[in-house]
């Protein structure tokens, strides 16, 4: 062993005693001829400390003799080992900031290990860094204290979760990486068969399949902590590859499963936070969900909740309100609070921003000692107090209206509502988790002239749309928009962070759902008939649900993005800068491999 403690783990009780440590140099500082190096491992930092007199034992090729003129030049990011004796700090000079910060070591001898050339970016300072950089040199960039942190609290998160669910009955069990294609929403990365000529395996999107029959096998409870891949179009909460904590039960209905889960976040809340949830969590309707947020992921910590104003202003006279309602769409309002004092610019730049979001316009209403805006000769006084009691706005705050078909009118103002309250500072510091249940089994997708599972294609309907499934032929448009499943997300302060599910057991059942969106018998069997025939063969009900750990995690440690707390993130172009993956491949390579390339370039 190179040493005898890790760089933070030396502490009062060590004073007196002679240690030898090992690190990187992170800050080096001249005093007036002392210099006093942070010396930095995983565990943290220690102060070291180089007296020029007396001249000390020497070591090493690169110490050239004196220990302090070495320790003077040395670079940031060198790797040295160093003894000497920890001593107690003088008086006013300790650090309360770190877990060391009573002690130093006083250096006998330094050797360096290694050498670092001049950084590509500074790791001690935040600051602005271009990512693609960070990504570059990762080694480097995960040496920094946070990011190493992060790292820490996902490894002891999963540990965590590991022996949760291992107290509860739950085995883990690993699924194939290459397997087939299914759809569940996005594009599969696709990997192509050397010894089967044209064909292809898929990556997974999530273990659903396998999941499903390992209950159908009688594995009665599973879990994984499992990468997923999707190649869909990335965002600062998505990557091509994520961690799913994937579970599935048996014999169980939505209740149990949300009970597990429930237990699962509270533990993990506990241990790694310190912080207590209180469970259960609130449940809220998928549809009351999209009337009072505007969107799936209901971010509950602050109100400022969208109200559908279109029976309200019937009788006005704003064209564009009237024009809006005649073909068929609703106008709904948000409060901006505090937004009354808005200067004209600042509205202007607002409109643009809800355009932007792909709104026509913005339609506002200032609210004083009098209603102000420019439209407000089309309302009547009462109206107007109506609109603002329903808002909740008082004086000083600004109503703020869209008017469209009902999706643009939930897409833009959900928006817009949370950048009211970020910009207002009126998000609460609570955690807010929330269930959102009740979801609509399929719905109509106008790109593809089809109905597409809300989730996926195997999630349950409620037990009455069952019965109704199950006793007709076929479905029209409106009773199919109307059925219920039994699929519950979890929520946790406006981000999706797990999807689950009571999932089909009945073959019957089964091939019906998937006729009803549109999936022939002939193509649900080429597709998933492994799935239709263990059905057959005794399926236990069944459900469970997948946690996306990566979010999760980015929550739990307040980082800003996905890649702030996996290892090695591709960026939003789904490359990765430090093996600068994807890359070409040799010619014989995709010979082999049956693959002509057709590009263009
Ligand atoms: P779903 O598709 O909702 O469900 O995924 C579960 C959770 O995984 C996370 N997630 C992602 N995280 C990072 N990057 C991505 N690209 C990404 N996509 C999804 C989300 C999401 O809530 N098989 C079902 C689960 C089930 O029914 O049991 C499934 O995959 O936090
Ligand atoms: P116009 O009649 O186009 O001059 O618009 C009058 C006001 O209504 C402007 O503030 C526009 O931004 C706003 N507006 C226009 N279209 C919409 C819409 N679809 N929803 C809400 N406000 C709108």
């Amino acid at each position: 062993m190179y040493r005898d403690k890790g760089c933070a783990q030396i502490g009062i009780d060590d004073v007196g005693k002679d240690i030898r440590l090992c690190g990187w140099v992170y800050r080096n500082r001249d005093h007036g001829g002392v210099i006093f190096i942070d010396l930095r491992d995983r565990t943290g930092i220690a102060q070291i400390v180089f007296n020029p007199e007396p001249l000390l034992t020497v070591g090493g090729p690169d110490t050239q003799g004196d220990t302090h003129k070495t320790a003077r030049h040395l670079k940031a990011e060198s790797v040295i080992i160093i003894s000497g004796q920890v001593c107690r700090r003088p008086e006013g000079t300790e650090n309360h900031d770190i877990p060391t910060g009573m002690v130093e070591v006083h250096v006998k001898s330094l050797e360096v290990l290694n050498m670092s050339d001049p950084l590509p970016f500074p790791i001690d300072e935040g600051g602005e860094i271009s990512e693609t950089l960070r990504l570059k040199y990762r080694y480097l960039d995960l040496r920094r204290p946070e990011m190493v942190a992060n790292l820490i609290t996902r490894y002891k998160s999963c540990k965590v979760i590991r022996d949760y669910l291992d107290e509860h009955g739950f085995i883990d069990v690993e699924t194939p990486v290459l397997t087939k294609s299914t759809p569940e929403g996005a594009r599969d990365y696709l990997v192509p068969s050397r010894v089967n000529a044209g064909a292809f395996y898929a990556l997974p999107q999530s273990p659903q399949l396998f999941k499903q029959i390992l209950m159908i096998a009688g594995l009665d409870r599973y879990y994984q902590i499992v990468r997923c891949f999707r190649d869909e179009d990335l965002r600062a909460d998505r990557q091509p590859e994520f961690t799913q904590v994937d579970l599935e039960m048996s014999f169980v209905d939505m209740d149990d499963v949300i009970g597990v889960v429930e237990g699962l976040l509270k533990k993990l809340f506990y241990e790694i936070k310190g912080q207590q949830i209180d469970t259960p969590f609130e449940r809220i309707k998928y549809k009351d969900s999209m009337a009072r947020f505007g969107n799936d992921k209901p971010d509950m910590r602050f109100g400022l909740e969208l109200r559908d104003v279109s029976g309200l202003i019937k009788d006005s006279t704003f064209k564009v309100f009237q024009d809006a309602i005649a073909s068929g769409g609703i106008v709904k309002g948000v409060c901006g609070k505090g937004m009354a004092s808005y200067s004209r610019r600042e509205v202007d730049i607002l409109t643009q921003e809800v355009q932007a979001m792909g709104a026509k316009g913005l339609a506002w209403i200032k609210v004083k000692d009098a209603f102000e805006s420019p439209i407000v000769k089309f309302f009547q006084e009462g109206t107007l107090r109506e609109m603002a009691d329903m808002l909740g706005a008082q004086p000083g705050d600004m109503m703020l209206f869209v008017a469209d078909q009902e999706s643009v009118v939930n897409d833009c103002l959900s928006r817009l509502r949370l950048d009211i309250a970020k910009k207002n500072g009126l998000i609460g510091a609570q955690d807010n988790f929330v269930w959102v249940v009740d979801f609509p089994l399929m719905e109509w997708v106008p790109q593809e002239d089809r109905f597409a599972a809300l989730h996926h294609p195997f999630t349950s309907p409620t037990d009455d749309d069952i019965k109704a499934i199950l006793a007709t032929e076929d479905m029209n448009n409106d009773e199919r928009a109307r059925l219920t499943s039994k699929a519950y997300d979890i929520v946790l302060n406006g981000s999706e962070i797990g999807g689950g599910s009571i999932r089909i057991h009945r073959s019957d059942l089964q091939q019906k759902v998937l006729g009803l969106i549109g999936i022939k018998a002939e193509e649900a069997m080429e597709r998933f008939g492994f799935l239709l025939d263990a059905l057959k063969y005794g399926a236990p009900p069944h459900g469970g649900l997948a946690l996306g750990l990566d979010r999760l995690i980015m929550l739990m440690t307040g980082a800003q993005s996905l890649r702030d707390v996996i290892a090695f993130p591709k960026t939003q172009k789904a490359a990765c800068p430090l093996t600068s993956a994807p890359s070409q491949v040799d010619k014989t390579q995709l010979r082999e491999l049956h693959i002509r390339l057709n590009i263009e370039d």
